[in-house]
């Protein structure tokens, strides 16, 4: 079966490869597009962001921001132009579809909780089963009247107003909720200050301050003073490092690829994969990095090696939470296998990951131990083709792309059109930097 436009087909089948080879572009990174995108709702006048994220993920937030007052528009390039309303937005009757995204439903919050109306948002099957209480929790203490079922669970109803600030060490380590905290306290009165229990990715600080706010690092934590202004932003997305994190790990896998990904993010707090890819035995380099707003962005060339057992624990864990199911995937056919520990996490994603990757793993003929908090899986193993189930999760579809590749014989994934959620051209890639 061609692999084009899977977006109506029921599963797709993934042949066995040889070799990783070539050079490719990600689309635009998902975490920064939805805070631009936020950001640029609560700034004066137009921003443009070129590469925005192409997926549906981002364009929940966009339909949100849109439906919140803003003119949004998108042109063939793929860049998207935003004409801010200032700190306040406007009032919709209908509910905010946020789809499959808690980014938007966390982020989101954190602004409409400052905003002088009522808003409800809505998401879809699974966002309505993932927790909220994260967010519910701060901005309630900011003076936040929020609604929702069982005190956890979308559609949330958020009676907005005016906030003052707080000092909030979240319990989970979240750049969705410390984001949320951070938009929300500079929206509200005082200076609010986020104690992070692990440090996350800081694309929410980073924004912040390319759109002209002021936010202080101080011990542990970061602080933000009420009322300020911000100013439009024109900025080129960088290429999706969770994105790329697929090939990478694809080329990791067969010893003689040679993979090039041009324009990606390098930003420390999310490429923590390459680490672990090099104690996995891959060379990276890294060429032409540059600033842009804050955020690295450069060229990764990657070729294979073979290295050692890999460890991953505690904040190793929190900075690579998107990889973790890729990395679990290619795991058996590493030299020293994987230990993943401290991801419980995993389970309150788009789907519960942990027991996603266990089942497709072992659907595969892989030795997996799956613990209370993770993985063990041995490396040096053999895989058979086999029947894969997505889950509805576009992490764990590309996942399982990936691992089919290196299996013997053929392999289905169910359920494929949910790779759109992140990355809507993904097996059109794949299939360009397969060798056979
Ligand atoms: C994200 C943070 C992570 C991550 C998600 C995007 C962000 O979620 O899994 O894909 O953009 O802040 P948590 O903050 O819930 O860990």
């Amino acid at each position: 079966m061609k692999r084009e436009n899977v977006s109506d087909k029921a599963s797709v089948e993934v042949k066995p490869a040889r070799n990783i080879l070539g050079s490719l572009r990600v689309p635009g990174d998902k975490s920064i597009s939805h805070r631009y995108a936020m950001l640029a709702a609560l700034a004066a006048g137009r921003s443009r962001f070129d590469n925005f994220a192409s997926g549906a993920d981002c364009a929940s937030t966009l339909a949100c921001v849109r439906d919140l007052g803003c003119t949004v528009s998108r042109d063939e390039s793929g860049a998207v132009t935003i004409d801010g309303l200032g700190t306040q937005l406007r009032a919709t009757s209908q509910p905010l579809d946020c789809g499959n995204s808690g980014s938007t439903m966390r982020m989101l919050s954190g602004i409409l909780a400052a905003q002088p109306f009522t808003s409800e948002l809505i998401g879809d099957a699974s966002l309505s089963r993932r927790p909220m209480k994260r967010i519910i929790e701060p901005l309630t203490q900011m003076g936040a009247k929020i609604t929702a079922t069982n005190g956890d669970r979308a559609p949330l109803r958020i009676a907005g107003g005016k906030l003052h600030a707080i000092d909030y060490q979240p319990p989970v380590a979240s750049a969705q909720v410390k984001t949320s905290v951070l938009f929300a306290g500079l929206l509200a009165e005082g200076r609010t200050t986020v104690h992070e229990p692990a440090r996350t990715r800081d694309h929410g600080e980073v924004a912040l301050r390319a759109f002209g706010a002021e936010v202080e690092r101080t011990q542990g934590g970061l602080a933000i003073q009420g009322g300020q202004a911000l100013h439009a932003l024109e900025a080129l997305v960088p290429g999706d490092i969770s994105s790329a994190a697929f090939f990478l790990c694809a080329a990791s896998i067969f010893p003689e690829s040679n993979l090039v990904i041009d324009g990606v993010l390098l930003n420390p707090t999310r490429s923590a994969l390459l680490d672990v890819l090099t104690a996995m035995g891959s060379r990276i380099s890294m060429v032409r990095v540059e600033e842009s707003h804050g955020e690295l962005v450069g060229t990764i060339a990657l070729v294979p090696g073979q290295g050692r057992q890999v460890t991953i624990e505690g904040s190793l864990t929190a900075l690579l939470i998107d990889e973790l199911p890729v990395l679990a995937a290619i795991a058996p056919f590493t030299a020293g296998g994987i230990e993943v520990r401290d991801a419980g996490e995993l389970r309150v994603k788009e789907s519960d990951r942990l027991s996603a990757v266990t089942r497709n793993l072992q659907a595969m003929g892989a030795m997996v131990e799956q613990t209370e908090n993770g993985w063990r899986i041995p490396g040096g193993q053999r895989l058979h083709g086999a029947e894969i189930e997505s889950y509805d999760d576009h992490r764990i579809a590309m996942a399982f792309a990936i691992a089919a590749l290196r299996a013997e014989g053929d392999s289905m994934i169910r359920n494929p059109e949910c790779v759109a959620i992140s990355y809507p051209g993904f097996f059109e890639d794949l299939e360009k930097l397969e060798e056979r």
